[in-house]
């Protein structure tokens, strides 16, 4: 079985550069299947999800042509077929996106329902709420939700519950609607505006994407474009918060800093430096970590895909820190692991209660789920001795070249599968 080795204790220096969003990834690929004319996506991150869409675009007919690892053409003009229920695609959450985008485009879609990490109960009631909105038939069978419609009509929709899946879901699917429709209580996140921008880089018309009103007017057709995706928000987190825990002092480069404010804020309270340029955030991490409280929300609240990150280096920093998690209710589940490298963590429903240890020890451990477990690697950076990390399969969901950017930051990280790798790896670290 695949898993990383890592002998922790270096602080991580350097330089490292920050791929495209996979959230923002998810919802363009799938957009891109609303026009015929072909459709470039540059920045685009070598992920095993973002692999799962495009496999998942190809089964029913659509043309991928990879012109580099980070660069795709797509063109949509030879769809045979609008229902997606791969094996692969039924394991990724954005899944849903193909409901919107081909019932705004082809007015039917079937969808295997979504999978994702298991973080908890995810509904998409939001999802069918709007899509019946705007006079679509919905309806869940044989594992697939199927939708289709006779026509789209714009109408007024407001979100019971602040989701961005529905909020990318809903948008797609009204684009190509009849008249006007306004999303409320949208969600906010920079992934949302990403969308929103390319979709009207194929001639959408939509506005107020970034704010709680989106308002749309349907187009009858969209055309090709060339578009190049932002840069990942929780990669650059993780990178961030990495370095604090190993004491280090990071660059993270090709960034938004305005995506990072709340996680920037975080790491100045607990006691980091961080310096923002133009497309760059420092973090210096040279004094002992503080506590702090801190409450996951939707942005420009605190990410909950930050949310592990930002608990174990809470785990290293002295005085007691809360954790509320206020998206999902099942999100704390790595805690387990936290605690067989030392912290001391307890969780009460949707908090973690965290008494600061001046260290962790390294341990064998399992990742729970993506940013968990990406969390988890930066815990084992900061141990003291060598830990190894199983099931990284779900890390890989999310992260480009993680063990390689934490290597060239100093980090002695290594991607083993056998017994034998993992004694090399020992031996050769010493
Ligand atoms: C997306 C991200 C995920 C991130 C999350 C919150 C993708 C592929 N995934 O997930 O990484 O953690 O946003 O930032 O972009 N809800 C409902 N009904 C719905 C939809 C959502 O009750 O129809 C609830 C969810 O259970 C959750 C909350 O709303 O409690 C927010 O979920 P949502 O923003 O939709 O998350 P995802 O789109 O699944």
């Amino acid at each position: 079985m695949e898993q990383y080795a890592i002998k922790g204790g270096n602080p991580l220096v350097g330089e490292v550069e920050i791929g495209g969003a996979k959230n923002a990834a998810l919802g363009i690929l799938a957009a891109a299947v609303m026009t015929e004319e072909t459709v470039t996506i540059e920045n685009l991150p070598d992920l095993r999800d973002t692999a799962a869409m495009l496999q998942a675009m190809e089964s029913i007919g659509i043309k991928v042509e990879r012109v580099n690892r980070h660069t795709v053409k797509i063109t949509a003009k030879s769809i045979r077929d609008l229902v997606i229920e791969e094996d692969s695609i039924k394991k990724i959450r954005a899944s849903y996106y193909f409901l919107g985008a081909l019932l705004g485009k082809y007015r039917r879609a079937e969808v295997a329902l979504p999978g994702g990490c298991n973080i908890g109960l995810r509904p998409i009631d939001q999802h069918i709420k709007g899509f019946r909105a705007l006079g679509a038939d919905v309806r869940i069978e044989r594992g697939l939700v199927i939708t289709e419609a006779q026509q789209l009509k714009g109408t007024h929709i407001y979100l019971d519950v602040v989701s961005v899946g529905a909020t990318i879901n809903v948008m797609m699917a009204a684009v190509m609607a009849e008249g006007k429709t306004i999303i409320e209580n949208a969600a906010k996140e920079p992934h949302i505006v990403d969308v929103a921008n390319f979709l009207n880089s194929m001639g959408a018309n939509v506005k107020g994407a970034g704010t709680d009103v989106i308002r749309i007017k349907g187009v009858s057709k969209l055309h090709g474009t060339e578009y190049a995706i932002i840069p990942d928000q929780i990669e650059a987190g993780t990178f961030m918060f990495a370095a604090a825990v190993t004491k280090g002092d990071v660059t993270v480069k090709n960034v938004i800093p305005k995506h990072l404010e709340s996680i920037s804020a975080k790491l100045m309270e607990i006691g980091c430096e961080v310096e923002e340029s133009d497309d760059a955030v420092r973090v210096v991490a040279a004094k002992p970590l503080t506590h702090t409280h801190v409450k996951t929300l939707p942005y420009p609240g605190f990410p909950t895909d930050m949310q592990p990150q930002i608990t174990v280096a809470l785990g290293l920093s002295k005085g007691t820190s809360i954790v509320t998690e206020s998206i999902f209710e099942n999100r704390f589940k790595y805690v387990d692991e936290l605690t067989r490298m030392g912290a001391n963590i307890k969780v009460e429903g949707n908090t973690a209660i965290i008494d600061g240890v001046s260290k962790y020890t390294g341990a064998s451990i399992t990742a729970p789920d993506l940013r968990a477990g990406a969390a988890l690697v930066t815990a084992a950076l900061a141990a003291e001795g060598i830990s190894t990390i199983d099931d990284i399969k779900f890390i890989e969901r999310g992260y480009e070249d993680f063990p390689q950017k934490l290597q060239s930051l100093g980090a002695q990280i290594e991607k083993v599968s056998t017994d034998r790798e993992l004694q090399k790896f020992r031996l050769k670290i010493g």
